[in-house]
C-alpha cells in the first residue's frame, strides 16, 4: 500500500496550493520539494540555476526526492521536472500515488505570470513558446507516471483537491483508512 501523495505536472499546475488544500482536507503533512531544495542549499532556486546552472539543480532535486520518498502519509509536491529523470519517478512509485494535474499551455502561461514564484527555465522572450516546447517533451511523461490525471483547466484550488479526493477514493493501490479523518 502507498501512503503519499506526489504531485506533479507543468509549472503552473497548482501543484503546491492544490497540494497544501488536499493535505488539509485529508489530515496529512504537506511537504514541497522545491522548498526543501532551496532550504538545503542555502539559496533560492533562480539563485541555483544562475550560479550552479540546471544540472546540478537536479541532482540536488533527485537527492531529495529518494528522501522524501521513503517517508509516509504526506502530500508531497514535486518541482514541474521530476519527470526528466526516471530514477526519481520509480522512486516515489513505490511509496506515492502520483496525481498529474494537467492544464491547457496558455492556462499554465497566464498562471505563471500571475505568480510571484521565479520560474528560471520561463524567464524567456517568449515563454509561450517555451511552456509548448517543454510541454511537448513532458507531457508523455507525466501522463505515464500518473496513477491519476486531473485537468484543473476549469478547477480552483479547493475543486482540484475535491477530485482528487474522490478519485483516491476509487484508487484501490492508496491506503485510505489512515486518511479518512477530516473529510466531508
Ligand atoms: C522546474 C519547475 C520548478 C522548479 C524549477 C524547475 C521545471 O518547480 O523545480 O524551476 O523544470 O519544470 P514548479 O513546477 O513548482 O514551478
Amino acid at each position: 500500500m502507498r501512503s503519499n501523495i506526489a504531485l506533479i505536472g507543468f509549472m503552473g499546475a497548482g501543484k503546491s496550493a492544490v497540494g497544501r488544500a488536499l493535505a488539509a482536507k485529508l489530515d496529512m503533512e504537506f511537504i514541497d520539494l522545491d522548498t526543501l531544495i532551496e532550504e538545503k542549499a542555502g539559496r533560492s532556486i533562480a539563485e541555483i540555476f544562475a550560479r550552479d546552472g540546471e544540472a546540478a539543480f537536479r541532482s540536488m532535486e533527485a537527492e531529495i526526492t529518494a528522501q522524501v520518498a521513503g517517508q509516509d502519509k504526506k502530500v508531497i509536491a514535486c518541482g514541474g521536472g521530476i519527470v526528466l529523470e526516471p530514477n526519481n519517478i520509480d522512486i516515489i512509485k513505490k511509496s506515492c500515488v502520483i496525481v498529474y494535474l494537467a492544464a491547457e499551455p496558455a492556462i499554465l502561461l497566464r498562471r505563471v505570470l500571475n505568480s510571484r514564484q521565479r520560474r528560471p527555465l520561463l524567464e524567456v522572450a517568449d515563454p509561450a513558446s517555451a511552456i509548448d516546447n517543454l510541454l511537448k517533451f513532458r507531457r508523455p511523461l507525466y501522463e505515464k507516471a500518473a496513477d491519476i490525471i486531473i485537468d484543473t483547466s476549469q478547477l480552483d484550488i479547493a475543486g482540484a483537491a475535491g477530485k482528487i479526493n474522490e478519485e483516491l477514493v476509487k484508487n484501490e493501490s492508496f491506503n485510505l483508512e489512515k486518511h479518512r479523518t477530516r473529510q466531508g
